[in-house]
């Protein structure tokens, strides 16, 4: 038995490969390389939901549903009080997605798809002291996620930046909030009780909460020459150093360049310090080099969470909120999961070695 469950096999699916020794991403079939550059969040979800809804959506018609949705769903907001707007974000967008009615149709998966994107950026606009914006059906989920974040109609480097960030996390194998949302599934729950249980899963530092840390980390190093010293002192505290390492892969995480690509047309046009990115950089390959000195049996190398940093930061988007953000990207993954698991029927439901005490004899 492991501890971590590393390398058994808990699910069989169709939705997404993660290749940690080629350091290669696999989405139905696509490879990420090719996928970021040029999908949009609603392409990837019409790919990733095909099959696993009682009819076919296709691109253009999920773009038109979740605009509608995201315009139902924004009355929902009036019930964020101080006690909500007190918690981190990604609690209070959990509390709010649990007030949703829970089902397994083409319209719960919907819901739960437009929720986040419009509950985050209001949870954020409340809780540094501006009035929420409404959503506008006609624009793209992450053409609208920007303009209600920060009032204003992002640019096309912008739109195109979130898009490529939402398509690269969308879905990634049997992590711990996808295989959450696979057990809840198979019980037949529903999908608003996947999506709940996934974000709770999301929300560690081990999985989905490293980014916010990662941007802390370069804040306190600052420049370049400070990188290794900074990172030495961490390691010898017994800290890991957030954006680095993963379970899966053993090469550089095939996320991490599909992000790092979509910061360029941002940085050429002006709309990120290139010297964020050069310091990003410095403390990638200082991080890198002490990691193989001090753990020189277990290849460590950059995570996505790295440059997600750089990129939600570059966007506009609060540190604290980074980990609601990877959710509003992930739901269309736990949902296509929920719905693979539940199309499949079988309650997952393991065994574990009891090691306790045994009763003593009559
Ligand atoms: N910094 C320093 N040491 C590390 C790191 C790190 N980032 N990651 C792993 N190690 C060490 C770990 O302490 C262990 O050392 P020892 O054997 O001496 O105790 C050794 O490397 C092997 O660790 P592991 O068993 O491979 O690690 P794991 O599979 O349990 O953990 C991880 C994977 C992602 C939780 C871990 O690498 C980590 O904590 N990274 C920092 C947090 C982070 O960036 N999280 C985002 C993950 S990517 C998003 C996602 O896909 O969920």
């Amino acid at each position: 038995m492991k501890n971590g469950l590393e390398d058994v096999i808990a699910a069989e699916t169709q939705l997404s490969d993660v290749d940690g020794e080629a350091g290669r991403l696999i989405i139905r079939g696509i490879s990420l390389d090719e996928l970021a550059s040029t999908a949009t969040y609603e392409s990837v979800a019409a790919l990733l939901l095909d099959g696993l809804t009682e009819r076919p959506v296709s691109e253009a018609e999920l773009r038109g549903q979740l605009g509608l949705m995201r315009t139902q769903l924004f009355a929902h907001v009036q019930s964020l009080d101080q006690d909500l707007l007190a918690l981190p974000p990604v609690d209070a967008l959990r509390a709010l997605i649990a007030r949703l009615p829970d089902g397994e149709d083409l319209d719960a998966a919907l819901r739960l798809l437009a929720a986040p994107a419009v509950f985050l950026p209001a949870i954020l606009r409340l809780q540094a002291g501006s009035e929420p914006t409404e959503p506008d059906a006609k624009l793209s989920q992450s053409a609208d996620i920007l303009r209600m974040l920060t009032g204003r109609l992002p640019s096309k480097e912008q739109t195109s930046a979130l898009d490529a960030y939402l398509v690269a996390i969308s879905d990634h194998g049997l992590n711990a909030s996808t295989f959450a949302s696979r057990v809840i599934a198979s019980t037949r729950a529903g999908l608003t009780s996947s999506v709940l249980a996934a974000i709770s899963a999301l929300k560690g530092p081990l999985h989905g909460g490293a980014p916010g840390p990662v941007l802390d980390m370069l804040d306190a190093i600052g420049s370049g020459e400070n990188a290794r010293g900074w990172l030495a002192e961490a390691l010898d505290r017994g800290e890991r150093l957030m954006g680095f390492g993963h379970r899966i892969y053993r090469v550089r995480d095939p996320r991490a360049d599909a992000l790092k690509q979509a910061l360029r047309p941002l940085v050429s046009a002006g709309q990120v310090d290139r010297r964020r990115i050069e310091l990003a950089e410095s403390v990638e390959q200082a991080a890198l080099a002490i990691l193989r000195e001090r753990k020189p049996d277990r290849p460590l190398d950059v995570n996505v969470e790295f440059y997600t940093a750089l990129l939600l930061d570059a966007l506009g988007f609060p540190r604290e909120s980074f980990t609601g953000v990877f959710a509003i990207g992930r739901t269309v993954g736990w949902i296509a999961h929920a719905r693979e698991q539940a199309l499949e029927g079988r309650l997952i439901r393991p065994r574990s070695v009891y090691v306790g005490p045994l009763p003593r004899a009559a």
